[in-house]
């Protein structure tokens, strides 16, 4: 469907040429006086300086060709030359039907569907996972459902972190530790075990206390090195043993994820691409961009224009070992080959700008990219405490996503079942599905590029701009229409009629502003315009809600309209909070 704001424009801009004018100056805007009216052109002050004509009279010649057009209840020139417009009851009515008879509710897809892969989630094998990575998986997990719901094709890729230091760190605490496990025999020949030598919660031990030690002893970090090294030039029990610690790491991360209602189709990493790194350092070197430095192999990537310095990309260490610039680079070799995609999209920590600067300023002057694939870094700030400080445990520790997930809910479920009797069962599934409402929503209406307060009484209040309260809106709603059904009546078939009042017509049209805030905030790269636009929406029912008598309504096919609008508000809610990651419970 057109948008509103468009099927608007387009009587404005006929009615200025019809009197006379150039077409450009209709362009309608909502209106600031919402008192008055709920749109407006301005085009009238604009145009009198090229017709050297008084304001007034433009508008009043323009608004002179509306006089008997459909869409508007008035339009009206007022002083020095302002037109404001009201829509009628009519056109609102036939727009709400027509979005709910359409089952992408007036959306249309986009007609240059693109392919894009979605580099989100990043976490590192072996470790916790920790809050840091929630905003990725969050933020990524609704673009990517934006960018569908937009008719593109998104591939979402989880890009582990499963090739670095950490491994040999974790190898060389494993042999400080089981020195006799048959993984550590360098002529040992035989199959190695089916079952990994470590469970979960010991791998997440064992490499915090590495990392520690490694802090503080030179030899044990250099033996981590060598054995990161021997693991990358394929010694064959450090395979076996890092084919474990992914397979256990992996098993723990997918069970994390689901929790969060996130998913990715591409479980792919930095080890994926190991066999493209020589090809890849070839071809830096044959096109002369590539050179020696101290030993190491680096490519500058600077220009002219930098207003700040970027350093020289570092392809290779001096002693050949690949670093993160090098996977990443690699990595656009492979997704290139096998996908083939318009755009990558790359959503990690903005602390990380300057690598991906270096990176895809690299990878354009190697050409391992089309001209016109976009690479694109979507970089989100800081989750922080109360302090303002990056979010940590009471103690002071790196809290693990499970324990936040955990505690958000526990204070879900206390307030569910404060002052009420429900069953103890039922108060834990909809404290799970609320919870995860106050976290992601919490995170996502904040432009994602800002740091924010992670604020747990905030997050999980039910009033107020948060995820709770607009699921407590949307199963208010769910809670009338099922009432009217236990009536006896029918949700099918339901026919919208003009809007009898203020608030009523308020929310028409914030339902009709739907189809231009989702194709405006994947344009943006935006969710957070979701979040204020489904918030703004909840507004606008609950005000129209404590205003009118619904289901005691005693008209029959006004009741039945008031109805047909609550399920076409329902389901802007639902495809909204759906888009962004979450969902509503049928009761709370
Ligand atoms: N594993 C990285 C980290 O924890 C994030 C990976 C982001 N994606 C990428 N292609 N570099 O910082």
């Amino acid at each position: 469907m057109k948008k509103l704001i468009d099927l608007i424009d387009q009587e404005m801009t006929a009615a200025f040429e019809k009197a006379g004018y150039e077409a450009s100056y209709g362009k309608a805007t909502l209106s600031n006086r919402p008192d008055l009216c709920e749109y407006q052109c301005n085009g009238a002050m604009a145009a009198a300086k090229t017709y050297r004509k008084a304001p007034i009279m433009i508008a009043q010649d323009v608004t002179a060709q509306l006089a008997d057009c459909s869409l508007f209840d008035s339009v009206e020139a007022v002083k020095p030359g302002f037109i404001n417009i009201r829509l009628s009851g009519e056109f609102l009515a036939e727009y709400m039907n027509g979005m709910a008879e359409d089952e992408r509710l007036g959306v249309e897809k986009t007609d240059h569907p693109r392919k894009m892969i979605l580099d989100y989630g990043g976490p590192n094998v072996a470790k916790p996972l920790h809050v840091g990575h929630l905003r990725s998986a969050i933020i990524g997990e609704s673009l990517k459902r934006m960018g569908r719901y937009m008719g593109h094709e998104v591939i979402g890729d989880v890009h582990l972190g499963d090739w670095g230091l950490q491994m040999g760190l974790i190898i060389t605490e494993l042999q400080e530790r089981k020195p006799d496990l048959v993984y550590f025999q360098e002529d040992y020949e035989g199959d190695y075990p089916q079952d990994p030598p470590f469970t979960i919660s010991e791998l997440e031990e064992i490499y915090p206390a590495a990392s520690a030690r490694s802090k503080e002893d030179e030899e044990y970090k250099a033996r981590a090195l060598e054995a990161t090294h021997q693991l990358q030039l394929g010694r064959k029990g450090y395979r076996a043993l890092w084919k474990h610690i992914l397979q256990v790491s992996v098993t723990d991360l997918k069970k994390n994820y689901a929790r969060l209602n996130v998913e990715f189709d591409l479980w792919k990493g930095e080890s994926d691409v190991q066999e493209y790194i020589p090809g890849m350092v070839k071809n830096l070197q044959d096109q002369g961009l590539a050179y020696e430095d101290q030993g190491a192999i680096v490519v500058d990537v600077k220009e002219e224009t930098d207003t700040k310095e970027v350093p020289p990309c570092m392809i290779l260490k001096s002693d050949g070992a690949a670093l993160y610039t090098t996977t990443d680079l690699a990595t656009i070799v492979e997704r290139m080959k096998l996908y083939h995609p318009d755009e990558i999209l790359y959503v990690v920590d903005k602390r990380q700008e300057m690598h991906f600067v270096q990176v895809f300023r690299c990878a354009r002057k190697a050409k391992m990219v089309e001209e016109n694939t976009k690479l694109s870094f979507l970089g989100f700030g800081t989750m922080n405490g109360k302090d303002g400080k990056p979010f940590k445990t009471r103690e002071g520790g790196v809290m693990r996503l499970e324990n936040l997930i955990r505690e958000i809910n526990e204070e879900m479920y206390r307030k569910i079942v404060d002052n009420r009797s429900i069953k103890e069962k039922d108060a834990r599934a909809t404290a799970e599905i609320v919870g995860l409402s106050a976290i992601k929503y919490g995170d996502l209406s904040n432009q994602a590029s800002k740091d924010y307060v992670f604020d747990m009484d905030r997050f999980t209040s039910f009033e107020g701009n948060t995820g709770p309260y607009i699921l407590y809106t949307t199963v208010r709603i769910k809670s009338i229409l099922a009432k009217y059904r236990e009536e006896g009546n029918r949700l099918e078939g339901l026919n919208i009629l003009p809007f009898a009042g203020d608030s009523e017509k308020a929310l028409m049209l914030e339902a009709a502003r739907f189809n231009g805030v989702i194709e405006n905030a994947f344009e943006e790269k935006a969710p957070h315009k979701i979040c204020s636009y489904i918030y703004e929406l909840a507004n606008a029912f609950n005000r129209f809600y404590h205003e009118t008598r619904i289901l005691g309504e005693e008209d029959p096919e006004r009741k039945r309209s008031l109805i047909a609008l609550l399920i076409l508000v329902r389901d802007v809610l639902e495809t909204c909070i759906d888009v962004l990651g979450f969902s509503a419970p049928e009761k709370m």
